[in-house]
């Protein structure tokens, strides 16, 4: 780090994927996996350098997101009784936890059988959060499945949201772009955006719209057509609410790539999905294999709670309290087919 400290960086391996995973931003640096000739290639984007990683502030490659994940509407609202202000570090809006998020910290790194905990304690007013939050993840590998389970504890009441934000391209990493996977997302409803990607509060049904993937659609299929909501996010960068109850394991979504047959299936305890098409990248940063990533090169299935939660008492809770503790899990499975 500028600063002296080192960075770690753990490999995690098994017969089916190959994962490494870093210290700073607690982040997926790499991951390979098997194509349905069992050719193992890399399906995460990243930077070669950790240089790279501490100059890009924009596409959050592999991080985890935090202490709020995605959007906070004018980086305000009000916990315990407290009004805070988050730095803002999006148009008028904080970003995934304001300036300098969870993936700006070098974490504290520590191997666990199967994998590394990453422990970052983040002090009462960082960015303007209320409370001393002590955030542990954790990333093991068994067989073809990553599981990634997140614990967090405050002494004062503030709010948590957190996510894994691995940008994919089955086809391989720096291989052109994400249009032709096939995605299906466990999900009948969506949270429409405003001007500045903050949900209106509204829950849309997503049936017979741009937006229904209950039923595996190509990415690309409707991804241009006329519908404002499609213009607002560029392109997809909304939150489905996931079927079934919040706190328990369940499928998510499912996306193949049928050229190369790999297939990632998404489990989650969270109750929202951001699928976002990548439609921010823009060719201002080399892939590894020497390729620009254009926009839409890479897609990321974010799971957590719903954006601006903080500001609509009508989602899913994102407070935490200094008698509870945050938990949630997210697992990927790796498969190909031919
Ligand atoms: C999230 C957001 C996007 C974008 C990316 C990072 O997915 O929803 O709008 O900001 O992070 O580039």
């Amino acid at each position: 780090m500028p600063n002296g400290d080192p960075v770690q960086i753990y490999t995690l391996k098994s017969e089916a994927v190959e994962m490494q995973v870093m210290s700073f931003g607690a982040r997926v640096v790499s991951l390979a996996m098997r194509d349905r000739e069992e050719k193992m290639g890399h399906v995460a984007l990243g930077h070669a350098k950790l240089k790279d990683y501490l100059a890009d502030r924009k596409t959050y490659f592999g991080c985890i997101a935090g202490r709020y994940a995605n959007r906070i509407a004018g980086g305000r609202f009000s916990v315990g009784g407290q009004t805070c202000q988050i730095t803002i570090n999006d148009g008028p809006n904080a970003l995934h936890g304001g300036k300098e998020g969870f993936d700006r910290y070098n974490w504290a790194a520590s191997g666990i059988p199967g994998g590394v905990e990453f422990t970052l304690v983040s002090s009462d007013g960082d960015q303007g959060f209320p409370g001393t939050l002590t955030v542990h993840v954790r990333y093991t590998l068994h067989g073809n499945v990553v599981r990634i389970e997140y614990g967090a504890t405050t002494d004062k009441p503030t709010v948590v949201n957190l996510t894994n934000h691995t940008y994919f391209n089955l086809a391989g990493d720096g291989r052109g772009t994400i249009l032709d996977h096939v995605l299906r997302i466990d999900a009948d409803e969506y949270t429409p955006i405003n001007g500045t990607l903050i949900p209106t509060g509204e829950l849309a049904t997503v049936a017979g719209t741009v937006f229904d993937f209950a039923h595996p659609t190509a990415v690309g299929e409707r991804i241009n057509e006329d519908n404002e909501q499609l213009q607002l996010g560029r392109g997809y960068d909304h939150n489905w609410k996931l079927r079934g109850a919040e706190g328990e394991l369940r499928a998510a979504a499912e996306i193949y790539d049928p050229g190369s047959g790999r297939r990632l299936n998404v489990a989650t305890t969270e109750p929202g999905l951001q699928f976002y098409s990548g439609n921010f990248l823009d060719g201002t940063f080399m892939s590894r294999t020497g390729s620009r990533y254009e926009s839409r090169t890479g897609f990321c299935l974010e799971t957590q709670h719903f954006p601006d939660s903080p500001n609509h008492p009508e989602f899913p809770s994102t407070e935490l309290r200094p008698d509870q503790t945050f938990q949630s899990v997210t697992a990927w499975t790796f498969t190909a087919r031919g």
